[in-house]
């Protein structure tokens, strides 16, 4: 099958190139922007007839949930438009289409693992265009797995675990919230995850919920990144309201992985994937 990869620059697309040639028998087409923009619906459509492709994997996005908040038009073009986009391109090749969602679609007020079915109410910019894009893939029907994931980090690109290393060489002392709880998701483990679902094979729509598994704070996760890098930090933990953001965070969004994990894939645990990471990053 041959598989357009868009956003392939990103830490999520960086990772599926990583793993690809365990998933051999497929060709791949990475793209990125400028060559590729989400938002020109012709030119995809165009790329589908020319490289014959089978299957989409999404991994652009408008990702600056912060800079969200002031850029509205632009975050609901690639998280809106681009999706739908992708759904209409793949629906009229006969394509699958593999898309990426967020936590930040949920408002973050319960306390028990979000399922795909429970309610969405983002509560920011970014997490009412990612809700909006999931709607727009839906609607346009056609063969689509949406998979929601948090807290991603990897080797590649900017994330919360190189903050932290790069912070430990910088200072001896600071503060991160506790009261925002959740769980990291790493990269190659939800590329991994969309990999196989993919080989699998699905027809229709079918939205998914995946992180690692366990449950933790920010604070408890820059704890363990300085703990496993060996770095002497004195951690203060804060309350969100000591750490104002552009954008509200969701307080609690963990996710309940067991329909993905009912299709087969593997949720590996928090800590080990972020110890394979700190090897990378050595
Ligand atoms: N990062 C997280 O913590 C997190 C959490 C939950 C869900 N997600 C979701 O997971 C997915 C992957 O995230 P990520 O962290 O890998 O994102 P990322 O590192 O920000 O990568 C996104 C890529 O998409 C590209 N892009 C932006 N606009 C585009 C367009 N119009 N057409 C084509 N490509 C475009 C970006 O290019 P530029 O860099 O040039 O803009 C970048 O290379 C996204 O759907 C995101 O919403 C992420």
């Amino acid at each position: 099958m041959n598989v357009l990869v868009t956003g392939a620059n990103g830490q999520l697309g960086n990772s599926i190139r990583k793993i690809s040639e365990e998933y051999s028998s497929n060709i791949y087409f990475f793209t990125d922007m400028p060559e590729v923009d989400i938002t020109n619906l012709a030119l995809l459509e165009g790329l589908m007839k020319e490289k014959k492709i089978g299957a989409i994997i999404n991994c652009a996005a408008y990702t600056a949930v912060d800079r969200a908040e002031d850029d509205a038009a632009l975050a609901a073009k690639i998280n809106v438009d681009g999706p739908r986009n992708l759904a209409i391109a793949a629906k009229n090749a006969n394509a699958k289409l593999v898309h990426i969602s967020t936590d930040y679609v949920f408002d973050g007020k319960c306390n028990l693992p979000l399922k795909e079915t429970d309610n969405t109410a983002p509560i920011g910019v970014y997490g009412r265009t990612k809700r909006a894009g999931e709607v727009a893939v839906e609607e346009v029907g056609g063969d689509a797995i949406i998979i929601r994931t948090a807290w991603l980090y990897s080797e590649f690109g900017g994330n919360f675990v190189k903050t932290m290393l790069r912070l430990g060489k910088e200072k001896t002392e600071m503060g991160v919230v506790y009261d925002q709880i959740g769980t990291p998701t790493f990269a190659t483990d939800l590329a991994y995850a969309i990999m196989d679902l993919l080989t699998k094979g699905f027809s229709g729509f079918t939205l998914y919920h995946f992180s690692n598994e366990g449950v933790i704070s920010w604070y408890d996760f820059a704890k363990t990144v300085f703990d496993l890098s060996g770095i002497n930090m004195k951690l203060n933990a804060l309350e969100s309201s000591e750490y104002p953001s552009k954008a509200e965070r969701p307080a609690y969004s963990v996710l309940n992985k067991k329909k993905i994990k009912q299709a087969g894939v593997r949720v590996p645990y928090w800590r080990d994937s972020l110890i394979k990471c700190l090897d990378l990053l050595k």
